[in-house]
Order: C-alpha cells, then sequence, then structure tokens
C-alpha cells in the first residue's frame, strides 16, 4: 500500500511523524509491504512554493491508497485573503479526494476520567460517533463574497448530498446502537428543513431497524455536556459538525486525542481533529495520539484490516492504562514527550498485531 503523507503546520509533522512510526511497525509485524512519500500542505507549502495545495500533492494524493494528514493553519497567514490562507489547501484538497462524509468517535477512556473538564459520573459510557458532512454547506457553498463593510457566505444542500452522507451514518448506526441523532436548526433555515426531510425520509426507505431522533444544534450542544452517553451517531451539516466536534473531543480528556477519517470519495483522508496548535509547535511536548488513532482508521476504512486498527486501538488504551502521558492529559502529574508516547504505542500495537495473527492461525 502506498500513502501520502502530508504533515502540514504547526505540531502536523511532529504528530505525523508518531503516527508512520506506528503504521511502520505493525506493517513489519504482519509482512505488509507499505511505502509513504511526504508532500506540502497549508502555510509550510505556501511559505515555499506560494500555493496551499501545490499541484503535485493533489496528483500524489489522488495516486495513492490513503492520506495522512497532520495539521493546517499557520498565524503568519492570518491576514491573508481567504485563497491564501492555509486552511483554503485543506478544502481544495477535501474537494479534490471527494470525500463527504468526516467520521469523528469520541468515546470516555476510563484512565483520562480525571482530565475530562465533565465529572466522570456525566461522562463516564459516553462512545459517540459524529458523522459530519463535508463537502457542502457555508464551507463550499455559492454565492460567497466579501466587500469592505458586508460580507456574505451560503448555506446551501441538495437533496442527493444530504442523503449521500446520511446513508453513511445510518450504516454506521447499523453496526453500532442502532441509534442516529440528526442534528440541525430545523426551527430557522430552509436547508434545515430539508435536511430533516431527506433524512426522515431515507430512514423510512432505506433504514427503518435504525432509531431517528432530529435535534436542534444548540439542544445538540447543550445535551453533549450533560448527557453525552445518550448519542450513539450524531449526523450533521458541514459546520455544525465542525463545531460539535470540538466539543466532542474536549470532553474526552483532549482535543489531542481525536482521530477522523473522510470517506465515500476517490482516495480516503485520516487526519486528527486538532488543529496546529501553533504555541507548542516544535517543543516535542504534543499528543500524537489523534494522529496514530487516524492511522488505524486509515487501516479500518482503506485497507479494510481491521487487525490492524484494532492492534493500534488497544496499543492506545494499553500505553495510557499503563499511565503514559502527555503534558496535555497528565493532569499535572508527569508526562513524556511527543516521541515516547509514540514509540510505547508502537511497540505495544506491534506486540498486540502479532499476537492475533497468532491467533488467528492457530484457531
Ligand atoms: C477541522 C478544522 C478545519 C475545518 C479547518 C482547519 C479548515 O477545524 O478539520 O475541523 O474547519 O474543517
Ligand atoms: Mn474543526
Amino acid at each position: 500500500m502506498q500513502i501520502t503523507v502530508l504533515p502540514g503546520d504547526g505540531i502536523g509533522p511532529e504528530v505525523t511523524a508518531e503516527a508512520i512510526r506506528v503504521v511502520a511497525a505493525i506493517c513489519k509485524a504482519g509482512s505488509i509491504d507499505f511505502d509513504y512519500s511526504i508532500e506540502t500542505i497549508g502555510g509550510s507549502a505556501l511559505r515555499g512554493l506560494g500555493d496551499a495545495l501545490p499541484e503535485i500533492t493533489v496528483s500524489r494524493c489522488l495516486k495513492s491508497d490513503a492520506v495522512l494528514l497532520g495539521a493546517v493553519g499557520d498565524p503568519e497567514f492570518d491576514k491573508n485573503p481567504r485563497e491564501r490562507r492555509p486552511e483554503a489547501g485543506l478544502l481544495r484538497l477535501r474537494s479534490a479526494l471527494g470525500g463527504f462524509a468526516n467520521l469523528r468517535p469520541a468515546t470516555a477512556i476510563a484512565a483520562l476520567a480525571d482530565s475530562s473538564p465533565l465529572r466522570p459520573e456525566v461522562f463516564a459510557g459516553t462512545d459517540l460517533l459524529i458523522v459530519r458532512e463535508l463537502l457542502g454547506g457555508l464551507y463550499f457553498g455559492w454565492p460567497r463574497g466579501r466587500k469592505a463593510d458586508e460580507a456574505f457566505n451560503t448555506m446551501r444542500y441538495r437533496r442527493s448530498e444530504i442523503e449521500r452522507c446520511a446513508r453513511i451514518a445510518f450504516q454506521a448506526a447499523r453496526i453500532r446502537k442502532k441509534r442516529l441523532t440528526s442534528v440541525d436548526k430545523a426551527n430557522v433555515l430552509e436547508v434545515s428543513q430539508l435536511w430533516r426531510e431527506a433524512v426522515s425520509r431515507l430512514s423510512e426507505e432505506e433504514f427503518p431497524d435504525i432509531t431517528v431522533e432530529h435535534m436542534y444544534v444548540d439542544t445538540c450542544a447543550m445535551h453533549l455536556v450533560t448527557t453525552p452517553s445518550r448519542f450513539d451517531v450524531i449526523l450533521t451539516e458541514n459546520l455544525f459538525g465542525d463545531i460539535l466536534s470540538d466539543e466532542a473531543a474536549v470532553l474526552t480528556g483532549s482535543l489531542g486525542m481525536l482521530a477522523s477519517a473522510t470517506i465515500g470519495g476517490k482516495v480516503g483522508l485520516f487526519e486528527p481533529v486538532h488543529g496546529s496548535a501553533p504555541e507548542i509547535a516544535g517543543k516535542g511536548v504534543a499528543n500524537p495520539i489523534g494522529a496514530i488513532a487516524s492511522a488505524a482508521m486509515m487501516f479500518r476504512y482503506a485497507f479494510k484490516n481491521v487487525a490492524a486498527a484494532v492492534a493500534i486501538e488497544d496499543a492506545i488504551a494499553d500505553a495510557l492504562s499503563d499511565g503514559l502521558r502527555t503534558t496535555d492529559i497528565a493532569a499535572g502529574g508527569e508526562s513524556v514527550c511527543t516521541e515516547t508516547m509514540g514509540r510505547e504505542i508502537a511497540d505495544r500495537a506491534a506486540a498486540r498485531f502479532l499476537a492475533s495473527r497468532g491467533n488467528a492461525a492457530s484457531l
């Protein structure tokens, strides 16, 4: 398999290096052929090549089996017009790869109960999956524009765009707890009324076995902090999903923990939910777990190698229950650097993967 790695900006290079370390360890343990090339995106590409998404990056990504991305965003370009900001590179990449469903799981980890802003009894048992529509809504809608003292964006969805993303959310619910919460703002927005109608119709016609509830986005934001364990799959449009997934992520103890997979397009895109965190970049303190868990999602969704994905996920859990912590999840206690966390997880993942293959062989 051929992976294109896009380290990007800020802590992106540090955390993707650890994700690659884990991928390499798994591939070595399982004698899986694997090769990767590193390309530029975001601020680092703007600085070097004057373009946040150079053509060579797009063509390499389109020729690979999966894309693993670090983070994009650099304050140096904050004042640039939209098209010349690092984020524009990421949005163009998303649209070039074509993945429209962005899966962002958030699960309570008992070992991190102390780092969550919620009381342990409130967060315990939370295991939810946000399915964020990634190619529509305000991020991509036209018309959009900016004059000196006036600016506008358009939230626009076609029924077909809602349906294709909803289908992925329903399918995910089918192999989970069979509950789907569709989040919108149908009390105010026409686009949300269409969203609600499209999801309801799909539910009746194709997914009668899934329990659906519709919820306004403000209510959802509230329930996420009061009763997060009530959710299974949350389906929502692009901007609502962006906001709710940061909220869900931080509940787990740190934004640094959360992974994402973007599927449905030509090539899958796997990236942690966190940003480039320029304030801690280059210090070796970033948490690589979000990036490593994104590599696990890559094995699951792009390579259909569930055993490898599970080995990585279990290795993360093992490292945490063995007491390893980066600063963000150390609650003031002892911590290890980014690289140590990566090495510790890589060793555990390889051992787990070998053991699972041994078990499979002896069955
Ligand atoms: C995310 C990020 C991006 C987004 C930014 C960097 C464009 O916040 O992946 O959640 O808004 O989608
Ligand atoms: Mn975001």
